[in-house]
């Protein structure tokens, strides 16, 4: 499997800075027309020009970082899957750990928002991981374990081909604090089997899993070396074309 790289711009970045920023990154890297290895996920009110930056260029997915699961209705602050696909986005993280900290979002509500994302054909880039409290205490896989199924309990095998599965650790975001590849991949390999346990071993060897954690371009290549990551889930390092930029072509590099 090519790795694949997601930008979370997370509340970042101004609909006037895409155009500027899409055309320095287009000239620093060529998109994969065949597969679609590199994302940019960004605020709702730069979607659209984050769909016009790169209208026409084959290789590059986008995508938002939230969706309801109603198609409508008297939800203040929400937006809905079906919104999304309107606006012309391909994907929308789910469950991400900032919002299941700081904004009540839980098992329950992820897995609602992840079957409906999928339901509307967007891909779903369903978000795990323990925060430092449950690393330091030993109980990494049994947390991803629950989010897990939890996250996942209504999605049907058949709904996978369109799913991403995000190992983020949560005392690795946005710190600086990287897990070292063999940490990363001891999770993720523990993630594929129990993918392999809701699905089976072929569902579960098709569904990228990606990592997320102060991913750089000088630590890139190592995680994706292993053979269960996937690709990463980039925030920091997104924010500029040339670091996002470098950093994909480091990932990149691995698979040559
Ligand atoms: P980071 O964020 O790369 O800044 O650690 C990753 C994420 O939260 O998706």
């Amino acid at each position: 499997m090519k790795p694949i790289f997601l930008a979370n711009w997370k509340m970042n970045i101004l609909p006037a800075e895409v155009k500027e920023f899409a055309k320095n990154f287009l000239s620093q890297i060529t998109p994969d027309a065949n597969y679609a290895d590199i994302g940019f996920a960004a605020p709702y009110t730069t979607l659209a020009a984050l769909v016009d930056g790169f209208r026409g260029v084959k290789g590059i997915l986008t995508g938002a970082q939230n969706c309801h699961w109603a198609d409508n209705g008297a939800f203040t602050g929400e937006v809905s899957a079906k919104m999304l696909k309107d606006v012309g986005v391909n994907f929308v993280i789910i469950g991400h750990s900032e919002r299941r900290q700081f904004f009540g979002e839980t098992d329950e509500t992820v897995a609602k928002r992840s079957v409906k994302a999928l339901k509307e054909g967007l891909i779903a880039v369903v978000c795990v991981g323990e925060t430092k409290a449950e690393y330091e205490a030993g109980r990494t896989k049994e947390i991803v374990s629950r989010q897990l199924k939890g996250s996942l309990a209504d999605v049907t095998a058949e709904m996978t081909h369109a799913l991403i599965i995000a190992y983020e650790p949560v005392w690795a975001i946005g710190t600086g604090l990287t897990a070292t590849p063999e940490i990363a991949q001891s999770v993720h390999a523990s993630i594929r089997s129990e993918l392999t346990a809701l699905y089976n071993a072929n569902v579960a060897g098709a569904i990228p899993i990606i990592y997320g954690g102060s991913a750089k371009t000088d630590n890139i290549a190592s995680l994706v070396a292993q053979p269960d990551i996937n690709g990463g889930l980039v925030g920091g390092a997104s924010l500029k074309p040339d670091t996002f930029a470098q950093l994909v072509q480091a990932g990149r590099q691995v698979y040559k």
